[in-house]
């Protein structure tokens, strides 16, 4: 069968590869067989690949933080998972064909979502869902800003406020963005600019906004710290622009403007299983229920994982890029 490997640390689109490796064979005890349908691709496995996340691999090894697909078959003392189940998977090596897994390593995923979405659950819709709720209590009318609006995180963030009737100022630097995100519920959209915070105002009618939601770091956060009311909070969650997070001392000293990173590989583990099953069962009822959605920009087979490292990697893109192990 067919997996991706990650040959050395390195351009994406040059040290991925599609090679052939052993069947996983019958499942073990405790273990279940997935095949796997779709398996987004994140800025953190570019990241992860090209050396600049927080641990570097031993290469050669295989890669892919994310994953969706269907139980084909369960080893003994399974009692939780038939084969036909769809799973989401929380391992981190999921670009291959199969796989096979423990159920600790599973997420049942209900039977109507669409695999593709549950591909895209485990990071981006669980970071979006965290941030919003753990940092600053909000109630339905309150403001959130964010940057990156259009992004994987963004789309959800924007969908997840509105469900709760939280309002989102959506920062973004292409204007063909403004109308598809106000489509999918931005209440208001803006081109980042020097006079970000007066345009905030103006829209938000001088709205006290609490949380601001960072995924580009630079100068970007000073003018994310303009837009907050006294006490607010940054919440920085990548490092998109590679440049530090920059706040001004009378932010953080007269307007007590404080600055805090999210990162899930850091939340996760510090969860029991029943919160994490109970994280993305909320999540993927919203899947069902139509309130999150992403777009899919482009799927590429395994074979052509070097075209789709390259595709992942080009900004400007208008939604996710998607490897689809089994066709
Ligand atoms: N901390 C965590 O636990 C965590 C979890 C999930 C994601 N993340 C991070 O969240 C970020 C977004 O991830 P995603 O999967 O949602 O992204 P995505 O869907 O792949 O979209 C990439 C986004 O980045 C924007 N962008 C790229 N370079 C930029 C720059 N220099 N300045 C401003 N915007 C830039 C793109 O804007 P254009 O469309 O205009 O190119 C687009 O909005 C990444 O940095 C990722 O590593 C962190």
């Amino acid at each position: 069968m067919k997996a991706a490997e990650l040959t050395a640390i390195g351009p994406a689109s040059d040290v991925v590869r599609c090679v052939e490796v052993a069947e996983p064979g019958k499942p073990g005890p405790g273990e279940l067989r997935v095949e796997l349908t779709a398996c987004s691709i994140n800025p953190a496995d570019l990241l992860l690949i090209e050396g600049g996340y927080a641990n570097v691999p031993e290469t050669p090894c295989p890669v892919g933080i994310e994953g969706a697909g269907i139980v084909t078959a369960v080893g003994e003392g399974v009692t939780a998972f038939v084969p036909g189940d769809k799973v989401m998977s929380l391992n981190r090596t999921n670009w291959t064909q199969q796989l096979l897994l423990t159920e600790a390593q599973v997420i049942r995923m209900p039977a109507e979502i669409d695999l593709e979405q549950a591909a895209m659950l485990k990071v981006n819709a669980a970071t979006s869902l965290l941030m919003l709720r753990d940092y600053v209590t909000l109630a339905a009318g309150d403001w959130v800003i964010q940057d990156a609006a259009n992004s994987g995180v963004g789309v959800n963030l924007i969908r997840l406020a509105r469900a709760d009737g939280i309002r989102t100022v959506n920062v973004v630097r292409r204007p063909e963005l403004i109308e598809p995100l106000i489509a999918i519920g931005a209440d208001v959209v803006l081109l980042d600019g020097d006079d970000l915070a007066a345009r905030v105002a103006e829209a938000t009618d001088g709205a006290d906004i609490k949380l601001a939601i960072d995924a580009v770091a630079g100068p970007i956060v000073e003018r994310l710290g303009d837009c907050l009311g006294d006490g607010g909070v940054v919440v920085n969650y990548g490092l998109l622009s590679g440049e530090p997070c920059q706040l001004r001392a009378d932010q953080v000293v007269f307007k007590d403007i404080r600055l805090m990173g999210f990162w899930l590989a850091k939340k996760m583990p510090a969860m029991s299983r029943d919160e994490v099953e109970a994280l993305y069962g909320e999540l993927a009822t919203r899947v069902v229920d139509g309130t999150l959605s992403v777009p899919v920009t482009a799927r590429y087979p395994l074979e052509d994982v070097s075209k789709a490292m390259a595709h992942a990697g080009t900004y400007g893109r208008d939604g996710k890029v998607l490897l689809r192990p089994n066709g």
